[in-house]
């Protein structure tokens, strides 16, 4: 295994530890959570069961025999578990790399506690090197793409995918992304856009980070 997916692993494992009894468990999606997923199956039988970001992820929890709840059917998630793929000091997150963005972002918005899971290559000072991923209506894709680049920003259509929602994506380039909280509702507010892969105002509770080594608990910039 790679020294990358060795620190996938590692940080996946350490998750765990969040974990409690009867907890109904939020899960992202992604090659990081995938892992969580292999940790979380032995504990099947004593959490109630998870509530998934994607398709992809609801299928493979239901493959290791974790109960899959629909969102609607459950009151609290205690604790919601997922990657990133970038995320600064103030724990603040680009999402979407895999296209799960608006199921993710719904979960964590209902979720008690936020772990975000990453390795080292994620931790930036300023968000906006990987690309910003949002959601848009097909029939919107031209409009939203021309309101983005007034706002500066360099859509990239995410040609022949699909979301589990029907929809298209928007990866955003070159944009320094110095205010997130305003970043982010200024593009939640072109028509036709679902959702911004920005989780700022909503961001992470908890980030834990894997080197070579260890994993850490990363410090919030005060
Ligand atoms: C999917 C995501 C993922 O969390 C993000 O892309 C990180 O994925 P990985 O763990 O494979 O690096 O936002 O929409």
């Amino acid at each position: 295994m790679s020294n990358a997916e060795l620190k996938k692993q590692a940080v996946a494992r350490a998750a765990i530890d969040y974990i409690e009894y009867d907890d109904i468990v939020g899960v992202g999606t992604g090659s990081t959570v995938n892992y969580f997923i292999e940790y979380l199956k032995p504990l099947k039988n004593k959490i109630s069961g998870a509530v998934a970001s994607s398709l992809s992820t609801q299928k493979k929890l239901e493959e290791n025999g974790i109960k899959v709840f629909n969102l609607n059917d459950v009151n609290d998630i205690p604790i919601y578990i997922d990657g990133a793929d970038e995320v600064n000091l103030n724990f603040q997150l680009i999402k979407g790399g895999g296209g799960a963005l608006t199921r993710e972002k719904i979960i964590a918005g209902a979720s008690a506690k936020f772990i975000c899971i990453v390795d080292e290559s994620k931790i930036v000072d300023v968000l906006g090197k990987f690309p910003l991923p949002v959601e848009v209506l097909p029939m919107a894709r031209s409009f939203a793409a021309r309101e983005i680049i007034k706002k500066q920003g360099m859509p990239v259509w995410r040609e022949g995918f699909i979301t589990d929602n029907d929809n298209i994506i928007l990866d955003i380039h070159h944009m320094d992304i110095l205010e997130p909280i305003k970043m982010e509702k200024v593009l939640n507010q072109i028509p036709g856009v679902v959702t911004v892969g920005l989780f700022a105002e909503r961001g992470a509770d908890i980030v834990l980070v894997s080197d070579a080594k260890t994993v850490k608990k990363l410090k919030i910039n005060k």
